[in-house]
């Protein structure tokens, strides 16, 4: 592919040299392509296709992908949705269908923010399917950091982004202190990003609310701050802030006055070369977990282009990179899952969908007001509880100087048969266990804190 638009803008800028290299090469699709429209005998496909009688017995005279009779046993699905290889970068419907959904989610409402909603359907592109969020998150890493880049990401977050970025890629996550009491440390942050700023030439960063392992949701006033330091950096720097903003627990959100919609919606409405990207998927969001469908949506600023026509081009050399990607990674993606994605909301309708789920977020939230209320209980002066308002989890920190995580695990374990992870990062000021009490019954929460309580007991003796 020739890139015309893509190599002008700031996001060129902030790639890795993975990101500058990798494209789709027209090679197979090309010829493919070609074989579709002009050729009698197709020989372009590497999935074998045959005359179901000649395969099935009993089978009729069309033409389809070769199968086992008994995968038919497994699934209502016709054959055509759940053998095949969809394409690289995901079914055409499902990823359309998504973008609907992703303008769905923002909540603008048509009449008074009709210039927002606007803004938000023209300039991002249509969403590329990934192996779930972790491969988003992957690709996204992947296409920003050279090894030794710096990410900015808080001290308490998924374990595995460290996997990604350091183990992987042998980038560096540059950790900030999340919380200074009940709120985000937000001069932790602004240093954070300084520092950054004044040694790189670009800012990454990687955003996550509801946040895996404390549940932490920013509240409004806190996401005006957040946007005015980007804001303010950009103008300072004059150097692009690529966001990655991890949505996988995006729906779960517990309480009133905080963000109650992705701040990548606020991000994507800045003129300034602040760039979103969301990644979020069907994992939780549609609790269909093994499912691995996620989807890697990019926002794009009107600054960028002068005319539609190059923001059609730009849109589409985007999406050639990230097929390069995917294909040079996973191929592509499970194709009966995202049949029934698209079939949720095509054949549901998204309404319908939301009434649906909204049984399990009620139910969720029975269980956070439960953990939260009984977490107040906590006799020991050496446990405290991060501020939380959503998501699978709630954080309990502990004194490193009496009690270590790991140490505190392997006790309520042993001696208590309560599962919980512990994460002990002492040299970024992080010690304490993460409940995930998504998974544990109402009924069962006083008993999981009355054993924990005790448990802690067992350290002050
Ligand atoms: C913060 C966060 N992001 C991403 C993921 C991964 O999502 P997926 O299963 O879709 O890869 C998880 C899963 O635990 C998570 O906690």
């Amino acid at each position: 592919m020739n890139f015309e638009i893509l190599p002008k803008t700031p996001l060129y800028s902030a790639f890795s040299d993975i990101g500058k290299r990798i494209f789709l090469p027209d090679g197979i699709f090309y010829w493919s392509g070609r074989a579709k429209n002009e050729a009698e005998l197709i020989g372009t496909l590497g999935a074998a296709y045959g005359y179901e009688r000649d395969f099935i017995d009993g089978g009729n005279s069309e033409w389809l992908p070769c199968y086992l009779k008994e995968v038919r046993e497994y699934s209502e699905l016709s054959i055509k949705e759940i053998v095949p290889y969809t394409s690289i970068g995901g079914l055409q419907e499902t990823r359309k269908i998504w973008e609907k959904w992703l303008i769905y989610k923002s909540y603008y409402n048509e009449n008074i923010e009709k210039e927002l909603l606007s803004r938000l359907k023209k300039y991002i592109i249509t969403p590329e399917i990934t192996g779930g969020v972790t491969h988003g998150i992957f690709q996204a890493c992947t296409l920003f950091l050279n090894p030794n880049d710096s990410i900015i990401i808080p001290n308490k977050r998924w374990g595995n982004y460290d996997n990604i970025i350091s183990k992987f890629i042998g980038a560096k996550i540059k950790s900030f202190e999340f919380f200074r009491g009940k709120e985000i440390n937000i001069e932790s942050f602004k240093t954070a990003i300084n520092k950054i700023a004044k040694t790189q030439e670009k800012i990454i960063l990687l955003l996550n609310f509801p946040n895996n392992p404390t549940g932490y949701v920013p509240t409004k006033k806190e996401g005006d701050e957040i946007i005015k330091i980007l804001r303010d950096s950009q103008i300072t720097y004059n150097k692009p802030i690529i966001v990655l903003v991890d949505d996988a627990y995006e729906p779960y959100i517990f309480k009133d006055h905080v963000l109650n919609r992705s701040i990548f919606y606020d991000l994507h409405q800045l003129n300034e070369n602040i760039i979103p990207i969301k990644l979020d998927g069907i994992t939780k969001e549609l609790l269909i977990y093994g499912g691995r469908i996620g989807f890697f949506t990019l926002g794009l600023k009107p600054s960028w282009v002068s005319n539609d026509e190059e923001l059609a081009l730009l849109k589409s050399e985007i999406n050639n990179k990230l097929e390069g990607f995917t294909r040079a990674t996973i191929s592509n993606c499970n194709s009966f899952y995202q049949y029934v994605v698209h079939k949720l909301f095509f054949e549901k309708g998204m309404n319908h969908i939301v009434q649906s789920r909204d049984t399990v977020i009620k139910m969720l939230k029975k269980r956070y007001e439960s953990i939260n209320s009984e977490l107040m209980k906590l006799r020991s002066p050496n446990a405290s509880v991060d501020p939380n308002s959503g998501g699978f989890f709630i954080f309990v920190n502990l004194n490193p100087n009496k009690i270590k995580a790991t140490e505190f695990a392997d006790h309520l374990l042993k001696e208590y048969k309560v599962g919980i992870i512990p994460i002990e990062k002492l040299e970024e000021n992080v010690n304490g266990i993460r409940i995930a009490y998504c998974s544990i019954d109402l009924n069962q929460i006083p008993e999981l804190v009355r054993r924990i309580n005790s448990a802690l007991d067992d350290f002050e003796k």
